[in-house]
């Protein structure tokens, strides 16, 4: 099994309600060899329409973000998300919705294989880090789970909405330069 294999079989997912309503499954983007994993909540309007995650103006945040530490979505990081098709009205994806998509992130961590992986907001780091996990109180942390660590800061809209905790997000991008430099990948 290969990423690209698991793309086509999820593209055909038909495991929750959101499959009624989607354009197309959002899978991930990213280098096969990636060792940073970046994942969001799932898929908003235009990355519904367009199959492909954060191309929004959200997305283009992240891509500065990750251009300022030399990251880049096609070439050394992979971006994904909990789940793969949009809510509609872009609520939080409802708990039996994560649960059902859950098992399409589990395969593309075992294919990639991440040493880091960064919850972009609070969905993401409640399902990956810990239930109660508070991105205000404890963004930037690096926590080991298994061998991976796994670190979470503000999801890009939520910083278009809050422009003044933009500082402290890119104080955590710049912790994740250190980190990658530190673990040398
Ligand atoms: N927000 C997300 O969480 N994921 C996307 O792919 C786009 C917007």
């Amino acid at each position: 099994m290969d990423l690209i294999t698991l793309e086509k079989e999820c593209s055909q997912c038909r495991r929750c309600g959101l499959c009624q309503t989607r354009t197309n499954v959002v899978f991930g983007q990213g280098s096969a060899q990636a060792k940073v994993l970046f994942v969001g909540e799932g898929p908003g309007q235009q990355e519904d329409e367009q199959g492909q995650p954060f191309v929004g103006r959200s997305g283009h945040l992240l891509d500065k973000y990750l251009f300022a530490i030399d990251l880049d979505r096609n070439t050394n990081c992979y971006i994904g998300n909990i789940v793969k098709c949009r809510p509609p009205q872009n609520r939080d994806p409802l708990p039996e919705e994560r649960q059902a998509c859950m098992p399409w992130l589990r395969e593309q961590f075992r294919l990639l294989r991440p040493k880091i992986v960064v919850c972009l907001g609070r969905v993401a780091a409640q399902a990956l880090i810990r239930e109660d996990f508070s991105v205000t109180k404890e963004h930037g942390q690096f926590i080991d789970k298994n061998g991976t660590l796994f670190m979470a800061t503000w999801h890009p809209a939520a910083l278009l909405r809050n422009p003044a905790a933009k500082a402290d997000a890119f104080s955590d991008f710049v912790a994740l330069r250190e980190k990658i430099a530190e673990l040398g990948i």
